[in-house]
């Protein structure tokens, strides 16, 4: 068999934006530095009146489908990730497929569909289910798609509300595909943790430190893991570190972590030893304190190095450029940081056929899973393909108080009745309830 892999990607934000260093922050009695430097985040997404997770969706999954040329027959299995559901028993994909047979002929009967849920991992978790369905040979020659959509939205004055966002994005999982081959070798971090949930809430319950230091432990466990059955991680194999991007300052603690590990042993920290030393060894020293605190200092003095900055602005910078504009997209979150890497690569012309990503995903809960892909001979004009820069500045800017409104409109424990900001045009539209407490959709042209 041919290698399995995402064939093409779309993504669709929600079609407002809210400024956090203009908007969010004076309204917060903030710093605008706080997001644009700590947590390195500029905007946010955000869902108009008639968008919701159903909406994006589709009509991510809408435009993929019309690019490749694909019809209903073509797809054999939907799977939606997210961690925004509003029913516990019907699931999303099949919300999904019915808009889209509004617009396709034929239908998707016999296509498999079901959601994930895992926090953000869930997505990764799909493109898995569908990797592992083509390659049992259970696919009869049709592709899978994957749907990773999200309201990432906190409740008013949470912490968290800082990185909130909302989006989706459509991936097509299919045998040799024309953007990145999946590797088969995954390693996984994997604990029963309580950092974030929604136990029949719609807002989460948040430990945010904390949540960050899980991220951080379990992506070392995901790591360690995938070094036993991967091999070699050195710096120089990879060429880009997409990583889960709940906000980029999240990504900026991870990635000298991960580049420390990966660099221990290599000439890498031999070349650095003139500079900084050798990173401490738990068998030099007498207690763990004494051991913790020469890691700290190893680790301020890494990230102060050219070598460990120009790493850094090569392989991992490029891949948060589009999570500053949006914010968190939960399930797509980890999608939206490979797109904005590879279309670093296309706008600098590179040719990057051959080279390879190592992708690290992480949901709270929690779990980590990292794996490789390597980029396949037609990535190019996949990349190019793609509307999103549009898409993105033609989002309406959002006051302080309409953003209060638009909150408010997707709580479903308010009730209001504001009117939309931009008009839905060739696109999914919420459409109002239906007898037995469906949400209904319509094609908008
Ligand atoms: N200039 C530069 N940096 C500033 C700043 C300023 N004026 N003010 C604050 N910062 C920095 C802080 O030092 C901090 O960076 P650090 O962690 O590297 O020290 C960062 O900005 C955030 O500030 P902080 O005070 O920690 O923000 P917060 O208390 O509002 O919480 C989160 C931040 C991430 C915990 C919160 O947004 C959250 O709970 N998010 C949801 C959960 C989440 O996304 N978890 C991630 C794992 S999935």
């Amino acid at each position: 068999m041919t290698g399995v892999g995402i064939d093409g990607i779309e993504i669709h934000t929600g079609k407002l934006r809210l400024d956090l260093a203009e908007t969010f922050a004076p309204a917060k009695g903030d710093d605008p530095e706080k997001y644009t430097k700590g947590l390195g985040l500029y905007a946010s997404s955000f869902p108009d009146t008639y968008e919701d997770i159903v909406t994006m969706g589709a009509n991510a999954a809408h435009r993929l489908m019309e690019r490749k040329g694909l019809t209903p027959e073509d797809i054999g299995r939907i799977d939606v990730a997210t961690e925004s559901a509003f029913d516990h028993s019907k699931p999303v994909s099949t919300y999904i497929a019915g808009c889209l047979e509004q617009v396709f002929d034929g239908d998707f009967h016999h296509a498999n569909k079901g959601e994930r849920k895992f926090a953000c991992v869930a997505g990764t978790q799909s493109i898995d289910d569908a990797y592992n369905w083509i390659k049992a040979g259970r696919n009869r020659g049709r592709a899978a798609l994957v749907i990773a959509t999200d309201t990432a939205l906190y409740a008013r004055g949470d912490a968290g509300e800082a990185t909130q966002g909302a989006g989706a994005v459509a991936m097509l999982i299919d045998e040799d595909p024309n953007l990145v081959e999946l590797s088969t070798e995954q390693g996984y971090g994997s604990a029963d943790e309580t950092d974030f949930l929604k136990p029949n809430q719609q807002f989460p319950s948040v430990d945010g430190k904390r949540s960050v230091q899980v991220y951080l432990a379990r992506m070392r466990e995901a790591l360690v893991d995938y070094q036993s059955i991967g091999g070699d991680v050195h710096p120089d194999r990879f060429r880009l570190g997409p990583f889960h991007t709940p906000f980029p300052g999240m990504v900026r603690k991870a990635a000298v972590l991960a580049y420390r590990h990966i660099t221990r042993d290599t000439e890498i920290e031999a070349e650095l030893a003139d500079e900084i030393g050798r990173q401490p060894r738990h068998a030099e020293f007498d207690d763990d304190d004494a051991f913790l605190e020469a890691v700290q200092e190893y680790t301020d003095a890494l990230t102060e190095t050219s070598r460990y900055q120009s790493w850094y602005a090569r392989t991992i910078d490029p891949t948060l450029s589009l999570s500053r504009r949006v914010g968190n997209w939960y399930t797509g979150s980890v999608h939206v940081a490979r797109v904005s890497g590879l279309k670093a690569l296309a706008e600098e012309g590179e040719d990057a056929v051959g080279k390879r990503l190592l992708v690290g995903s992480y949901g709270s809960g929690a779990q980590a899973e990292i794996h490789a892909e390597t980029i396949q001979p037609e990535w190019r004009s996949e990349i190019d393909a793609l509307n999103i820069d549009d898409h993105l500045a033609s989002r309406y800017e959002l006051s302080f108080s309409e953003y209060e409104d638009v909150h408010d409109s997707h709580n479903y424990d308010e009730e209001t009745s504001i009117e939309e900001f931009t008009p839905p045009e060739s696109e999914f539209a919420f459409d109002g309830w239906g007898r037995m407490g469906e949400r209904k959709y319509r094609y908008v042209e």
